[in-house]
């Protein structure tokens, strides 16, 4: 077990903040045992009541990951042209890459999922004649989608600690419907974006982080 004066608190907040999304990838391939890892290192998130409300798709076959590169690129290209007719065309600009830049050449692409999940406390206090409305229950926070976003951070963390580059990506969604099918995915889960992964070609630059006083709120002994 590795002991955790082997990192310390400072040298854990570099190594965090030396992780980026990495968009371009070499065509080495990637081991099947490093990836069973980064989906260890997924599961190992927490979830709400230990529900672990998750599945990955991991797509390494060549061709079924340019079938699903194609079915991005044929909607962003049906939605560019749409948007070219709008007031908006010069803002998209370039816009359209996000969406499957990172895909093209990854080595591999999971495609996260979750599925919800009864709501226990809601459903107690409706057979005890509450109204479950009154209380936001585990639902009102959408436990499960935050749970699997807490793994897909997990496995962008393991990889990076593999020395592989990630990229987290809602782009995809834009063909959700066509790698549904693709992938058989089918109710009750519901894909998450994708996530692309390779070793990366080169440093990804770093992008910049809004300072903690605009996003912390601090109650402190102090100011009571
Ligand atoms: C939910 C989510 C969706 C994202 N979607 C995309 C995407 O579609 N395409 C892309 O290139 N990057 C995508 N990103 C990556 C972000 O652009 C990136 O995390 C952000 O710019 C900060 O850069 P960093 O991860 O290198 O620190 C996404 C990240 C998250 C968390």
């Amino acid at each position: 077990m590795i002991k955790q004066a082997d990192m310390t608190g400072p040298d854990m907040l570099e190594w965090l903040r030396s992780r980026r999304s990495v968009r371009t990838f070499t065509d080495e391939p990637v081991a099947r045992d490093v990836l069973v890892r980064l989906l260890e290192g997924a599961t190992s998130a927490p979830s709400n009541t230990n529900r672990q409300p998750w599945r990955f798709t991991v797509v390494r076959a060549a061709a079924v990951r340019a079938q699903l590169v194609a079915a991005v690129a044929r909607k962003v290209h049906e939605m560019t042209e749409i948007i070219k007719r709008s007031r908006h065309a010069e803002d998209f600009g370039s816009y359209g890459d996000f969406f499957h830049e990172p895909l093209a050449s990854a080595q591999v692409i999971v495609i996260p999922q979750y599925r919800e999940y009864p709501d226990l406390i809601a459903n107690m206090i409706e057979s005890g004649g509450g109204d479950p409305s009154r209380f936001s229950t585990a639902s009102a926070m959408q436990a499960e989608l935050c749970s699997t976003s807490a793994a897909i951070m997990a496995l962008l963390l393991q990889a990076h600690a593999e020395g592989l580059g990630a990229c987290m990506m809602a782009g995809p969604m834009v063909a959700r419907h066509e790698i549904q099918t693709l992938l058989e995915i089918a109710e009750p889960w519901r894909m998450i974006g994708a996530i692309a992964i390779g070793h990366p070609t080169g440093e990804a630059p770093p992008r910049g982080r809004k300072p903690l006083d605009r996003v912390v709120h601090w109650i402190e002994e102090e100011d009571r």
